[in-house]
């Protein structure tokens, strides 16, 4: 007999299938656990606390201050550490010293009544930059050259393994921000000037860090940040307040770090949100909101930007840790209305390095005054504690203390191995005429020049070792460009080195090296982005010789080409690729074609500046546009 099933059955059977299917919990929509589902036991220890443990939870000291009173880690119930940029273990700068700072703060901050563990927090941006022998990663925008977000994943993940490897377990990483001028000193630090880029690899940052399960020994808390617009701000002239900027530019006075954002909020929806939905998505646990203003607000004071847009809008549940004494610049010369404006917005934790203490003092006395009610100190101390709960924190089964088996992989060839990978599938061939490159291996002989030829400091740039990061050479294990060249080349072929690049007569081929050095954040701002005149020169001597000449610009950003792109046969943008220069040998030597397309358009001029693809189309005439890149 033929079964007739009703319809009104198959559209339920339908309906039943289709929530399944979306429905947050059910097996088929497996992402991470939702920060929230925590809350049952984040309650029942809300409950137990009183109001100096609740506050001392959302303060964030740096080590380096807490070393005159290390008492003040239980004295003031203290939630959270960080390091910052130069922040390193008196004891120096080791594996071992990182991981014994670690194990003995813990260890402190677990003494205290209720045992709550510290979250440890650095700025593991490319690698875990801070510690001497670390695999430093190329920046992001070498990342966003890439176009693969599997990669960026699989390279969180490894960062994830090595910050770990020292007990730490936060990075205030992804930097999700969507920089629209390259004068900026941290342009670098983002992955592109599109929005669509920045979102797909800030969302694989994030899934790389925290992995499926925030839980895991091998997942650390992830960071989106800045939000919101720190890429977007408007020049201003530099003030006496401005920092010289690094550079031949240092003339030319220019300001774009921690400025104001003066834009529509449909705009700025459109340009500079997109990084934040997508680090939700993907569960981000923590947001650091931008020292940069939006329309003249502090971010860090903005309500609307903290709680409406991300937290009831967005769906955010789990916390906003200010930036390096961001809090302060909200009301300047009073501190105490500064955290009254930034809690009461929605800040939940303060990275307060070293004035922690009238930080403590001053939100206790907000809240005792009935400025700051206690149901945004609760509403903060929840997010926070959902997160140690998420990452295991509170399981007094398991031991918080570093696990020292992952030192054994700690900077090790298979971690270099990806690192390689990345320097290779991120440069970006702008010019190869009569098909200079690849090179042969046969060539007799190979001069190379320049000033970043052999410096693997410039190769790794700001946020390496030290916060603005140095020239030289800054860390064990890693290759500069020239010794992965003389690596590359054929026994027989000779390589010769010339910083000036004098000497070239006579080679097959030379190869200058060229670009900026090291910065971080304001001190890279830039007016003009013309090359050094050492550059400029050595590109020169080389061409001189009557040889072909590759060359090859290690750079932070887009620079201006005019003085060196006619004299080259060939150019290579390689930005900051980190320690593995061998990556740069495999694309000149042809083991691996060139693949990278550009992430940021490159101007003919510094007067063409701001320069990108969100602005007026008509204004639109790069000398290379983003997403343009040859191979061979
Ligand atoms: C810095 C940066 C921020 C970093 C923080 C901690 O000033 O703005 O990106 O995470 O301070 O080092």
């Amino acid at each position: 007999m033929k079964r007739i099933y009703s319809p009104v059955l198959i559209a339920g059977l339908l309906l039943a299938g289709i929530l399944l299917l979306t429905s947050h919990d059910s097996p088929a929509a497996a992402g991470p656990k939702r920060l929230s589902s925590f809350d049952p036991q984040v309650k029942q220890l809300l409950a137990q606390m009183t109001l100096d443990e609740k506050i001392g939870q959302m303060t964030q000291p740096d080590q380096e201050f807490l070393l005159k009173a290390p008492e003040d880690i239980q004295k003031y119930f203290v939630g959270s550490v960080l390091s910052g940029g130069n922040s390193d273990p008196k004891e120096g700068n080791s594996l071992e010293a990182w991981t014994n700072l670690y194990d003995r703060l813990q260890t402190e901050a677990m003494k205290t009544r209720l045992g709550i563990p510290i979250l440890y927090g650095v700025d593991a941006v490319h690698g875990h930059n801070n510690v001497l022998g670390a695999v430093i990663f190329p920046h992001n925008i070498n990342l966003g050259c890439t176009r693969d977000p599997a990669l960026v994943e699989k390279i969180a993940r490894i960062t994830a393994r090595e910050v770990r490897a020292t007990g730490v377990q936060w990075t205030f990483a992804p930097c999700v921000t969507v920089p629209q001028d390259i004068r900026w000193g941290r342009t670098y630090e983002g992955f592109s000037e599109d929005p669509r880029i920045v979102a797909t690899l800030g969302e694989a940052a994030v899934r790389g860090l925290q992995g499926l399960d925030l839980s895991s020994p091998l997942s650390i808390l992830a960071c989106a940040k800045h939000y919101v617009g720190d890429g977007g701000t408007s020049p201003r002239a530099a003030g006496p307040e401005g920092v010289a900027p690094a550079g031949p530019g240092a003339s030319a006075r220019l300001r774009l770090d921690q400025g104001d954002t003066r834009l529509d909020e449909a705009t700025l929806r459109r340009i500079h949100l997109p990084g934040y939905i997508a680090a939700i998505r993907a569960g981000v646990g923590s947001i650091m909101p931008s020292y940069s203003s939006w329309n003249g607000v502090k971010c860090s004071a903005s309500k609307r930007l903290l709680t409406e847009i991300l937290k009831q809008e967005l769906g955010f549940e789990g916390f906003l840790i200010s930036d390096y004494n961001a809090i302060d610049q909200i009301k300047p010369g009073d501190y105490k209305g500064s955290i009254e404006i930034s809690i009461n917005a929605g800040m939940d934790m303060a990275m307060v390095p070293s004035n922690y203490r009238n930080y403590v003092r001053y939100l206790k006395e907000l809240v005792e005054e009935g400025k700051v009610p206690m149901s945004r100190i609760d509403d903060a101390v929840t997010r926070i504690l959902r997160v140690k709960f998420a990452m295991g924190l509170m399981d007094k089964n398991r031991s918080q203390l570093a696990d020292r088996k992952l030192h054994q992989s700690f900077g090790s060839a298979e971690h270099r191995a990806v690192a390689r990978e990345a320097v290779r599938k991120s440069l970006v061939l702008l010019k190869n005429d009569r098909q200079t490159l690849p090179l042969s291996k046969q060539a007799a002989r190979i001069h190379v020049a320049g000033a970043s030829a052999d410096d693997l400091g410039n190769q790794c740039g700001g946020w390496t070792i030290q916060w603005q990061g140095q020239s030289g050479n800054v860390t064990p294990g890693g290759t500069t460009i020239l010794a992965a060249i003389k690596a590359a080349a054929a026994p027989a072929t000779k390589v010769s080195y010339s910083r000036d690049g004098t000497g070239a007569e006579g080679a097959s081929v030379g190869i200058v090296v060229i670009g900026e050095r090291p910065y971080a954040e304001g001190v890279g701002d830039r007016a003009d982005l013309s090359l050094a005149k050492e550059d400029v020169e050595a590109v020169n001597n080389v061409k001189k010789a009557g040889i072909p000449v590759v060359v090859i610009l290690v750079s932070g950003r887009p620079m201006i080409l005019s003085g060196v792109l006619p004299q080259a046969d060939a150019f290579l943008a390689a930005f900051l690729p980190g320690t593995e220069g061998a990556g740069v040998a495999d694309v000149l030597f042809g083991s691996d074609k060139p693949s990278g397309k550009l992430s940021f358009s490159w101007p003919r001029s510094n007067d063409q500046l701001p320069l990108n693809l969100n602005g007026p189309k008509d204004k639109y005439n790069p000398l290379f546009p983003a997403g343009y890149g040859l191979s061979y």
